[in-house]
């Protein structure tokens, strides 16, 4: 069984990694781009969004895609992450809410239901168990039809992001925060299928790092 780290651990890294996690764009813009390009968003009326980080996506969704009448609940389990994200979502005003997180899954007091649960390279962190929380918690925070979109770390499709991926796995194995606690999963295999019907699953390559995009609806 894979080693993932806990959300103490979690919440340290983060709060002293903050702004750096925009320094990740280089790799997961390009899979973020598809996730709003399949996300629907023109249509979406209320966004729940876990681990926000310092608030990139949730900026871009409020002013280039969502209808001006949505509202956006952004969550994080790191101080750091809610001061940047507060800051960057300010001009949003009553539109955005960037709550503080203790790490766990139940999603029931944030003001629902929404008809997007939207998460980037945050459940590459969690261990299986708490995966299936999320979905758990994600379909009773969703309306019936709503969507949940992921993008995150996956294995690699080819020659080179086969090898990127496996070293990547190899390294979270040995030290996982060396890597943010992040590493590579099969995620659409994970959604359980009486409660999801998985819509869209991509896997896109940047700088040599392989990214999953997957959009599911709720059953
Ligand atoms: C790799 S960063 C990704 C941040 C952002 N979503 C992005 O794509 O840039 C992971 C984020 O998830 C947050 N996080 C980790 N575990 C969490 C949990 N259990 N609940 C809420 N946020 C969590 C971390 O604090 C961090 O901001």
């Amino acid at each position: 069984m894979v080693r993932t780290i806990s959300r103490d651990d979690a919440r340290r890294f983060y709060d002293r990694f903050g702004a750096k996690q925009d320094r990740q764009e280089f790799y997961e813009d390009v899979a973020i781009e598809l996730m709003i390009e399949l996300g629907g968003f023109s249509d979406a009326q209320a966004v729940f969004e876990l681990g926000c980080g310092t608030g990139r996506l949730a900026g871009r969704l409020l002013s280039d895609h969502l209808p001006a009448a949505a509202r956006y609940v952004a969550t994080d389990l790191s101080s750091t992450m809610v001061g940047l994200a507060r800051d960057r979502l300010m001009r949003f005003g009553q539109r955005c809410q960037v709550r503080l997180s203790d790490g766990d899954f139940d999603f029931s007091s944030h003001g629902g239901p929404f008809d997007r649960f939207v998460t980037t390279y945050v459940l590459d962190l969690l261990s299986l168990a708490d995966i299936r929380k999320v979905f758990a918690e994600a379909h009773a925070a969703l309306v019936p039809g709503g969507l949940f979109c992921h993008a995150g770390l996956t294995k690699g499709t080819s020659a080179v992001s086969r090898t990127t991926s496996t070293a990547w796995a190899l390294i979270h194995r040995i030290k996982p925060t060396l890597v943010g606690g992040c590493r590579p999963l099969l995620l659409a295999d994970l959604f359980p299928q009486d409660r999801w019907r998985v819509l869209h699953r991509e896997v896109v390559v940047s700088a040599a790092i392989p990214s999953e995009i997957v959009i599911a609806e709720t059953r």
